[in-house]
């Protein structure tokens, strides 16, 4: 009896002794497995491509096959497998589990682990993957992330059906908390990357209408043609010459075709040919060595490569020297150049559009402006109407720029109507930069706000001049519907005597008035009656 006792101790221990060293050998190969995930977690930022080695890893070092990371998806709140070991080329990748179905889907929702220990005997396991073995446990864990909670569901299957299972399970809850921090700092990046995306995207779509045709104003013939032109234009790589006096708006057509062209995404680089003497012109262009000249400290990109894959707009381009003129004809024939002091020839992609208001055929003529360098450039001319040939648009135009103070000023701003008729007697030499000065002028000095014809005259535009002086010979005198019901009682006496060349029987003729009854009003609504 004593002896069957002792035989039946040594018999437990030596069992004892081998289920702990089977149990110092499970956590020896966990640990190592352990250290090599964490290390494939830190090594980078793609999601799946780590969680296709962490599962590859648990495979080869920790013991574990079939090793699944699904996670949820942010916008159906399904988990979707994102990586299943040796699950083949992805059909995995259509499989999803709603929260709370089957075995994954109630792991998440109940945020604990399950263990199953044969997956034959599991009613809620669906085998959606159909690769586990039927025989063996099938281990779950979440994934939380901080106080996001479960975030998505990390499962493998173990080797045999022994009694190791909860060392099994809290290893993976380990793997589960390294992968639930990759998924933290995922989701950080592609948020991040999803607000910049939103930002840029905003950015983009007010650029383009910023400098869209909506920033154009102009409804006469002369305007639409210019519209068809840059739509047409803005689709290829022509260089385009915009012609036109000052103020007529040549930027502004420059921005419109770039920014409605293919390379509205890529750069737009302006310079002004004017602004700079040949040899600041030159390495401004082309750039410079470091060394090329005294204060040359550093090697210097130049506009024409700044500019590449973009478009650049050379302003004023009538105003460069002969010399100058050659330098330039060469990039754009070639599009090759090198760096001031320097030797090797650059080769860029960049689309020229130019400006001038100087009459560049006069100027080719007199040997001012190089013949093959005019030909260069003018192989798509817009020519920008001057604003006293489209007088009619004055009247948006004015509303615009009005709008356009307004905003500027944070203020609200009207133009009233005898002030636009004003407008439109004037011969604006300064075109529509000059219109958008006289407004701005007359808005600082319009305590209230509104600008009539009486401040257009304080600010500079003398009424006097504008109707004759300056005024349009046989230009059209705008009529004005007297029994217009928007118009106020100002507006129309001061349309009638407009009409009526300021005499005022015959504006109170026009009214059904007296003159009696005219006089009075110009004295109360405190007319200004022009002399003449
Ligand atoms: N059709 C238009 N609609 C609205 N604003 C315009 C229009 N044309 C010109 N402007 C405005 O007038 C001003 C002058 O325009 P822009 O600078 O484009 O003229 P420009 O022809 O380049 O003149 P310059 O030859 O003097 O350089 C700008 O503020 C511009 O926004
Ligand atoms: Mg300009």
């Amino acid at each position: 009896m004593k002896l069957a006792l002792s035989c039946m101790t040594a018999k437990e221990d030596s069992r004892a002794s081998v289920d702990s060293a089977r149990k110092q050998d499970l956590l020896e190969t966990q640990l190592s497995a352990l250290f090599e995930v964490s290390s494939v977690l830190s090594r980078s930022l793609n999601l799946s491509q780590t969680l296709r080695e962490v599962v590859e890893v648990l495979h080869q070092r920790g013991r574990l096959s079939k090793g699944m990371v699904s996670l949820v998806d942010r916008e159906t709140g399904d988990l979707l497998v994102s990586v299943l070991h040796e699950g083949g080329v992805a059909p995995f990748e259509s499989v999803r589990y709603q929260p709370g179905e089957g075995v994954v889907g109630r792991i998440l929702e109940r945020n604990r682990p399950w263990v199953v220990p044969r997956v034959a005997e599991e009613p809620h396991f669906l085998d959606r993957l159909g690769v586990y073995d039927p025989q063996l446990p099938f281990i779950g864990v979440p994934i939380r992330v901080g106080e996001e909670g479960g975030v998505g569901v990390f499962a493998a299957q173990p080797p045999a059906r022994d009694d190791l299972l909860r060392q099994r399970v809290l290893f993976l809850e380990m793997v589960a908390n390294l992968i639930g921090q990759a998924v933290r700092l995922a989701h950080m990046v592609e948020d991040e990357q999803r607000e910049l995306r939103e930002e840029r995207d905003k950015l983009r779509r007010q650029v383009r209408g910023n400098h869209g045709f909506d920033s154009i104003i102009g409804r006469t013939d002369a305007m639409k043609l210019i519209f068809d032109q840059v739509r047409q234009v803005a689709k290829w790589n022509t260089t385009v010459l915009i012609r036109g006096e000052s103020g007529t708006g040549k930027e502004l057509i420059a921005d419109a075709i770039h920014y409605n062209s293919p390379r509205a995404r890529n750069v737009f680089i302006k310079l002004n040919c004017a602004a700079l003497p040949d040899n600041l012109l030159e390495s401004e262009l082309f750039g410079h060595e470091k060394g090329a000249f005294t204060g040359a400290t550093v090697q210097r990109k130049g506009r024409f490569e700044q500019a590449d894959g973009g478009t650049l707009f050379l302003d004023e381009i009538g105003e460069i020297s002969p010399a100058f003129q050659g330098k330039l004809l060469r990039v754009l024939q070639e599009g090759e150049f090198e760096r001031v002091g320097g030797i090797r020839t650059l080769k860029v992609d960049v689309r020229i559009i130019a400006a001038t208001n100087r009459d560049l055929e006069s100027e080719v003529r007199n040997g001012e402006f190089r013949e093959d360098l005019y030909y260069r450039l003018n192989v798509m001319p817009i020519h920008m109407p001057s604003l006293r040939d489209r007088i009619e648009d004055v009247p948006d135009l004015a509303r615009f720029l009005v709008a356009k103070i307004a905003r500027t000023q944070q203020r609200d701003l009207t133009v009233t109507d005898s002030a636009v008729r004003v407008l439109m007697r004037y011969r604006w030499p300064g075109n529509v930069r000059e219109l958008e000065n006289c407004l701005e002028r007359a808005a600082v000095m319009s305590a209230e706000g509104i600008i009539d014809r009486d401040i257009i005259n304080l600010a500079g535009l003398d009424v006097a001049a504008a109707d004759h002086d300056l005024a349009m010979p046989g230009g059209p005198t705008p009529t004005v519907d007297l029994d217009d019901p928007n118009l106020d009682e100002r507006e129309r006496v001061i349309a009638a005597l407009e009409e009526a060349g300021w005499v005022q029987a015959r504006a109170a003729r026009l009214l059904n008035m007296t003159p009696r009854q005219i006089a009075y009003r110009i004295q109360t609504l405190k007319i200004k009656v022009r002399q003449f």
